[in-house]
This record gives structure tokens, C-alpha cells and sequence, in this order.
């Protein structure tokens, strides 16, 4: 089986995880290498809906292994809950489940910045999740965070670091935001317990993986947020503190890059954001809140209501190029089953001038105004499609319009929640 990456192209939301879901059955691991518990995945298993913070889509897979690898910044209290509530659902997580010794460890405090800051930056705020995902990214390239091999160390010794490392923290919570102090023996205690159910879980990620470095083992790797949301590529400031483009696959597992096999770039048939930042296809008032309850978008992690927008074409290529996409899954398509017109943005113009290329510098991306081509829609509901002969005319066309425009085969089409409302077309949409 050839390995595949799975990259969110536009804000996150794009519906990851039932791809993953869709394309997990077969692999060996599916990995996730990025980020935290700020990603939402939803699955839909039978009449169950799941939604998963941590742990990989693959979960829903028998015979899949799954691993959080070293790019990830790790809240062992929800990690916990998480396979907690998995568990009493009936599924099997334990010998299942693998944690890279050198992913990070998000700690209480972590989350508490998170907020504060956020408070602080005032109108400037980037909208994050409030899980602590920033912060604990600053400490792991401060070189002064705990990881998850930190968990396996004698309980007295684990104990006294974390009480040192959450006093530090509520120096600087006293000092520069004048908050009150974290419990530090009462955290630290209960990492100690948290420490002891999940050790089992941790393992050291070179040897764990060798079977996928040596070409023995398959692997889908788990892309966490989407392409824009980048912290070197997205609409800096406003995006995540990790790499959601494919290198974060690379620096976030350990892996060559000859194990990455193909990349397959995850695009709704609209555009969500979650959170503030640059959205040039952004509709407001009533277009947007048309949009966003025939699409139902509301954060999976917050429940926030999330800015709705028409496929933006710029930004499309922009993902296709720098993710190196060599196929397309477009999600969502029957959200637009009811709309006469369907609208994408071709090109942007700034100042009265023509952009095809995606502007990153964030004055530029702030002020550009979409170019808008109409196509006709086609009113009819896709939910019960499964070839792509089934869809109609209108529908194909659109699909067809969007793999030309980004020179990129679509391979699958989601048009409902459920497992099996996925067409597959490996061979691309147009006739
Ligand atoms: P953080 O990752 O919580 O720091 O949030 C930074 C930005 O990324 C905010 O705009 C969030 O709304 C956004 N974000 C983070 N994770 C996701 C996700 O899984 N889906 C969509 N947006 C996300």
C-alpha cells in the first residue's frame, strides 16, 4: 500500500478525519504528527458520530496501529479522557495506541496563557482554541518543557519536576498577568497518576516506527489544521503554532522523506475559517449564515460558529503548491445541494490590480478582494451518489472546474457524514 499524507488545504475543518476514516482501512499506522487537542476530527461510525482531539481517525480500525509523534504537544488530562470515553464506546485503544517519547507534554498552565494572552492582545486576538497550543510550543523550542519520556521517570522524581516547572509558572502568571497561582502539589499529584495509566502507551518513536523507515510497515500520516493555519506558510499571526503543511510530517515523526508516499490535499467544496484572520472569500450576514447552517459550522473543538466563504481558487493553488498535492478530496459537496449559483474566487484583486498568487504578507492578504466566477448549481440532493455517473451535470462540472483550475486529479468526493457517502475517483473527474 502506498503511504499517504493527508493535509488540511485551506483553514482546518475540511473534514480530515472521515477521509482518514475512508482511506485508514488497509494501513498498518496512521500517524498524527502535529499539534494538539485544538484539531476536532469528526467520524461517523454507524449511527455514532465521534470527535477526536488526540487520537488518530485510524482508531475506528481494527487492525490499525495508531501513534502521536514528537510534533505534538500532548494534554495527558484530555489524552486520558479521551481514550476514556473510546473505551466505553467499545473501542479497543490499549496495545493500539503509541506516544512518541519526545512529544510534549501541555501542561495546566499551558492553557492558562493560552487565555490570558489572548485577553491581553485585545482586538489583536488570534481566536485560538484556548487549549494551550501556543504556549506549549514556546517552552518546547524554549527548551524548557517536559515531555512524555519525562512520565516514565521515578514517580518522586517526576513529581518534583512537574511541581518545579508549575511554580515557574505561576511566577510569571502572578508577575506578568497578575493571576492567581495553579495548585502545583495537587497537579503534580495527579500527573503522577496520569503518569502511571499511560506509560504503557510510550514509546521511543525511531524503534517504534522502523517498520515504516524500512519500508516493511504502510503509514497514512494525519495532517491537524490546514495549510493557511501554518506557522511558517498560513496568514501569519493569525494561524497554529506547528507545521500543518507536509514538512511538519517529517520534523514531526522522525520519518525521510521517502516515507511520506503521496500527498492528498482535504478541501471543502466551500471555504470555513475558525478564529480571526485574513478570509478574502468571506461571506457576510445572511450569504454566510446561509452557508453556515446548510453546513452546520460550528467548531468540533469550541463550538464556535465558523466564517463561512465560497472555494477560493488563490489559495487552493497556494496549498497544492507548497504541499506538493497530487490529489484532491473535496468534502462537503452536498452542502451545496440547494444553491442556484455556486461562486468561486478565481484571482484576487488588490488595489485595483490582479493577484493570482496567494499575497502572504498579512497587509496584503487582509485587503484583497476575491474575483468571483459563477457557476450553476445543481439543486438536487448528492447524499445517495456513489459513482461519480450518479452525480448531476452541474455537480460534475464544478468538480471538473476545480481540478482543471488547480491541476490536481480529485480522487474522492464526500457528499454526506456517513462512511459511505464517499464517491471514489482515482482517476480524476474530467470525462
Ligand atoms: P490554536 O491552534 O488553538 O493556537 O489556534 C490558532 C488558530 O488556529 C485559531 O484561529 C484557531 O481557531 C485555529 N485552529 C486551531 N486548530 C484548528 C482546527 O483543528 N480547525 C480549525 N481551526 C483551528
Amino acid at each position: 500500500m502506498e503511504n499517504r499524507v493527508i493535509i488540511g488545504g485551506q483553514w482546518g475543518d475540511e473534514g480530515k478525519g472521515k477521509v482518514i476514516d475512508a482511506l485508514g482501512e488497509g494501513y498498518d499506522w496512521v500517524i498524527r504528527y502535529q499539534g494538539g487537542a485544538n484539531a476536532g476530527h469528526t467520524i461517523q461510525v454507524g449511527a455514532r458520530e465521534h470527535v477526536l482531539h488526540l487520537v488518530p481517525s485510524g482508531i475506528f480500525r481494527e487492525a490499525v496501529r495508531c501513534y502521536l509523534g514528537n510534533g505534538m504537544v500532548i494534554d495527558p488530562w484530555a489524552l486520558r479522557d479521551e481514550i476514556l470515553a473510546l473505551e466505553e464506546q467499545g473501542v479497543r485503544v490499549r496495545n493500539r495506541l503509541h506516544v512518541s517519547s519526545a512529544a510534549q507534554l501541555l501542561m495546566p498552565y499551558h492553557k492558562r496563557f493560552d487565555e490570558l494572552r489572548e485577553i491581553q492582545r485585545k482586538r489583536k486576538s488570534i481566536g485560538t482554541t484556548g487549549r494551550g497550543i501556543g504556549p506549549a510550543y514556546q517552552d518546547k523550542l524554549a527548551r524548557a518543557g517536559l515531555r512524555f519520556g519525562d512520565l516514565t521517570a521515578p514517580l518522586e522524581k517526576l513529581e518534583r519536576a512537574a511541581i518545579e516547572h508549575i511554580l515557574e509558572a505561576n511566577e510569571v502568571l502572578a508577575k506578568t498577568f497578575d493571576a492567581e497561582p495553579l495548585p502545583a502539589k495537587v497537579l503534580a499529584e495527579e500527573l503522577v497518576v496520569l503518569a502511571q495509566s499511560l506509560r504503557p502507551l510510550i514509546v521511543d518513536g525511531y524503534s517504534a516506527l522502523r517498520g515504516v523507515r524500512e519500508g516493511r510497515e504502510s503509514a497514512l500520516f494525519e495532517g491537524a489544521q490546514g495549510t493557511l493555519l501554518d506557522i511558517d506558510h498560513g496568514t501569519y499571526p493569525f494561524v497554529t503554532s506547528s507545521n500543518s503543511t507536509v514538512g511538519g510530517a517529517l520534523t514531526g515523526t522522525g520519518l525521510p522523506a521517502r516515507c511520506l508516499g503521496e500527498v492528498v490535499g482535504v478541501f471543502k467544496a466551500y471555504c470555513t475559517r475558525v478564529g480571526n484572520g485574513p478570509f478574502p472569500t468571506e461571506l457576510r450576514a445572511e450569504e454566510g449564515e446561509q452557508l453556515r447552517t446548510l453546513g452546520r459550522e460550528y467548531g468540533a473543538t469550541t463550538g464556535r460558529p465558523r466564517r463561512c466563504g465560497w472555494f477560493d481558487l488563490v489559495a487552493g493553488r497556494y496549498a497544492v503548491g507548497v504541499n506538493g498535492l497530487v490529489g484532491l478530496v473535496i468534502t462537503k459537496l452536498d452542502v451545496l445541494d440547494a444553491l442556484p449559483v455556486v461562486k468561486v474566487a478565481e484571482a484576487y484583486d488588490l488595489d485595483g490590480e490582479r493577484r493570482d498568487d496567494f499575497p502572504i504578507r498579512p497587509d496584503e492578504s487582509c485587503r484583497v478582494r476575491p474575483v468571483l466566477k459563477e457557476l450553476p448549481g445543481w439543486e438536487k440532493p448528492l447524499g445517495k451518489c456513489r459513482r461519480l455517473a450518479d452525480l448531476p451535470a452541474n455537480a460534475r462540472k464544478y468538480l471538473e472546474y476545480l481540478e482543471r483550475s488547480l491541476g490536481v486529479l480529485v480522487v474522492g468526493i464526500s457528499v454526506g457524514k456517513s462512511r459511505e457517502q464517499m464517491v471514489m475517483t482515482p482517476t480524476g473527474v474530467t470525462a
